[in-house]
């Protein structure tokens, strides 16, 4: 029974102690107990340190960093995208071309475009999706993907716009992956084919056209010469003259 009252005791001391002189407030963090349940020994990848003995293996103080300029993701060489995001870089994107597709590639751009672009642009590339019809903003100032503007728009040129966006259309590059882009890009000039009957052609660009390459890793900041599909050597001397 003493026993159970020196416990009681020693207790109610503790917490009023623990009260009076180990609150945190103002400045003061308090006492901590098992302080490594508060800071993480590990790098914790969204915090930067300024304790330079604790991190020394981190000079900057910097848990995440940058990935060095260039980097590219293994198996993710087809994001490299060379153009910038400036009215130059989408002139110069008409250059990029179309690699060939897979009937199945086709079916799986026109499902997509369904998904991400005919709320805006209609399912037929009428202009009239459901946002469009609702904010008149939305609305490209061409009628529809039957007019002379998208037909000739070239494929390289909606690669950039897909990638970027332009204007009040917002860049997909996030949501489409650059074979996905292409493979949506085949539909849009699909529904550019249209005729006043809705007949369209099943497929464009199949497999076995010219694969041309819309990434060229080491220039990465200079347009792509647009490389014929038959002729390589009419481009050699060019790329010589680009490693100076
Ligand atoms: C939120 C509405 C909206 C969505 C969704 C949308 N667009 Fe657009 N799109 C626009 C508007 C508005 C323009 C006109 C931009 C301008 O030229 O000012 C445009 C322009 C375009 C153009 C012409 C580009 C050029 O170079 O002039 C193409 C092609 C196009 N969109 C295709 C697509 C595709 C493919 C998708 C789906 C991946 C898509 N759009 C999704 C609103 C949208």
């Amino acid at each position: 029974m003493k026993q159970n009252i020196f416990i009681i005791i020693g207790a109610a001391l503790v917490t009023s102690l623990s009260s009076c002189w180990m609150k945190s407030g103002g400045n003061d963090t308090g006492y901590e107990y098992a302080p490594d349940m508060y800071y993480s020994k590990g790098y914790e990848p969204m915090s930067q340190f300024s304790d330079s003995s604790k991190y020394r293996y981190n000079p900057y103080f910097m848990t995440m960093r940058e990935p060095v300029k260039g980097s590219v993701a293994i198996g993710q060489l087809d994001y490299q995208y060379p153009f910038d995001n400036t009215a130059e870089g989408y002139e110069a994107s008409a250059s990029l071309q179309m690699p060939g597709l897979t009937l199945n590639e086709q079916i799986e751009g026109e499902r997509l475009f369904g998904i991400y672009c005919a709320v805006c642009h209609g399912e037929k590339g009428g202009n009239d999706g459901t946002v469009a019809s609702k904010q008149a903003s939305m609305k490209p100032s061409w009628a529809n993907y039957q007019d002379k503007y998208v037909k000739e728009l070239p494929v390289g040129k909606i690669y950039h716009t897909i990638t970027y966006g332009k204007n009040n259309m917002g860049s997909y590059a996030s949501a489409v992956t650059p074979k996905d882009r292409w493979a949506i890009i085949a539909y849009v000039k699909r529904l550019s084919m249209m005729d006043s009957l809705g007949n369209m052609p099943k497929a464009v660009y199949i497999e076995s056209a010219p694969v041309a390459a819309a990434v060229v890793p080491d220039t990465a900041k200079n347009p792509v010469p647009a490389i014929p599909a038959n002729s390589s050597s009419s481009t050699s001397n060019h790329s010589n003259h680009n490693k100076h």
